[in-house]
């Protein structure tokens, strides 16, 4: 197969389903949650021949939430991708674990652990997380630029705990009486502002040397994070301006820090509704709005807008901007936070609207027409360079069944996705290089 090649990843995991999905008739929600749904649905995706398999996850759930939405996965995500690993053969499978709420010793060894256990299929999306504090016993809970500050320092020691054994450490040498060449098993002697870390690993190197990165934080602060260490970022983008915007400076960012822009791909989510006509899918997109519980989704709303009151706003009115709080004020979910007071300032939209895409992707970029539509924008975006390939977060399950048998089809017609796999790990799917370990002469 030749040209730029698009890549796909499927989101299971906490949030990503439209929040009256459960709701419809042939929601199949009482099997959501079970190892059998997980596993056929890791089948399905790699049967559609997708890169990637990406487990997101919050380390808490959200009590008002819970009573009205169904979670399509509640599995803590690196034990769920052992067991998938272990039912596929090709995709990648990647888990999202917390900077904040982890240490990078145990982490780097879980994850270099599910790259073995995978066959080189391991990725970790490494966030700062912006809620889940209560859990962990973390008083004061770092700001916005103190949690990145520990994720650069999180990642830097992960990296060196993943190169800490030589490709030809162990040497199985009977003869000599000697099992591994411990000059090429090197200790880290790591000692920074969070962290202590003598190394090295108790793991050997893995398949693809380091596991891919994964990187999902929008800000600046996150964008430099991605640019240093990450193979392939997650980003809420709902413009194809500003996508191709965000696109070329993360590219530059990663040139600036000496690698190969080729190297980092990037992969907005995309939340599609699939019709047999235009007019069939915007009729899905109402009935999955009317099944919403309002006062819940409006109370979600005010918080990503940074906790302001809506109570006394009608659910057809314009967002009252005067009350929104400065991006710099917002320490959770700073990125998204501007995507939504963007559209209340500039767009003028009301609660419902803006309810609208919360509850159907939580701020991601929304798809709504027939398969040929879908398939005509994912590959515009890719063209023009907003993109290297997307998340796909279907807002209920029939979403995600046409899209992979109506939708996946014509982007290989087009030639631009895959119609069978060519590699096995993966950083063979998204055509990433193998980074050299340090100490390899
Ligand atoms: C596309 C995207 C996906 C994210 N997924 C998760 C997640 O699964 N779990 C989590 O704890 N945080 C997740 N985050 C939150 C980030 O880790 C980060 O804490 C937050 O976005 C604030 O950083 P930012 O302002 O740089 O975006 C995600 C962020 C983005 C932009």
């Amino acid at each position: 197969m030749s040209g730029r090649q698009l890549h796909l990843a499927l989101s299971a995991g906490v949030g990503g389903v439209h929040q009256g999905a459960w709701r419809r008739p042939d929601s199949r929600t009482e099997q959501w949650g079970t190892p059998e749904l997980v596993i056929a649905l890791a089948q399905e995706t790699e049967a559609a021949k997708f890169d990637a398999f990406f487990l997101s996850d919050i380390s808490a759930p959200n009590r008002a939430l819970t009573r009205v939405q169904a979670p399509y996965l509640y599995f803590e995500p690196l034990t769920a991708a052992v067991a998938i690993a272990r039912a596929t053969s090709h995709i990648g499978v990647i888990a999202t674990a917390s900077t904040t709420f982890h240490e990078p010793y145990n982490l780097a060894r879980q994850v270099a652990t599910l790259d073995h256990l995978s066959g080189g299929r391991a990725g970790w999306n490494a966030v700062t997380s912006s809620v889940g504090e209560q859990n962990f016993g973390r008083r004061p809970w770092p700001d916005h630029a103190g949690r990145y500050e520990r994720a650069a320092e999180f990642l830097d020691v992960v990296e060196q705990l993943w190169d800490s054994w030589e490709q030809d450490a162990v040497r199985h040498d009977r003869a000599a009486g000697v099992f591994a060449d411990i000059d090429k098993i090197h200790p880290i002697d790591h000692a920074g502002t969070h962290f202590a870390v003598a190394g090295p690993l108790n793991v050997r190197r893995t398949p693809q040397g380091r596991p891919v990165i994964v990187q999902a934080g929008s800000s600046p602060a996150g964008r430099d994070l991605a640019a240093r260490h990450a193979s392939m970022v997650f980003t809420a983008q709902r413009e194809l301006a500003e996508a191709q915007q965000f696109y070329r400076d993360l590219k530059s960012r990663a040139r600036g820090h000496g690698r190969p822009d080729t190297d980092v791909a990037i992969l907005p989510g995309v939340s599609p509704i699939i019709g047999d006509s235009a007019a069939d899918a915007e009729e899905i997109r109402e009935s999955l709005l009317d099944l919403v519980d309002q006062p819940t989704a409006t109370a979600r709303l005010a918080d990503q807008l940074g906790g302001i009151d809506l109570s006394d706003i009608g659910f057809n009115e314009p967002i009252p901007v005067e009350r929104l709080p400065a991006a710099g004020d917002i320490e959770r979910r700073r990125s998204r936070f501007q995507i939504f007071a963007d559209l209340a300032r500039e767009e003028r939209w009301t609660v419902r609207q803006l309810v609208g895409l919360e509850v159907a992707s939580y701020g991601h970029w929304r798809l709504v027409g027939t398969a040929e539509q879908v398939a005509a924008e994912l590959e515009r975006w890719f063209l023009a360079r907003g993109a290297d390939g997307f998340v796909l977060m279907p807002p209920y399950q029939g979403a995600l069944t046409r899209f992979y048998q109506w939708v996946v089809p014509l982007l290989q017609d087009r030639g631009i996705f895959r119609r069978e796999y060519e590699g096995r790990t993966l950083r063979d799917h998204l055509g990433v290089s193998y980074p050299a370990n340090r100490w390899a002469s």
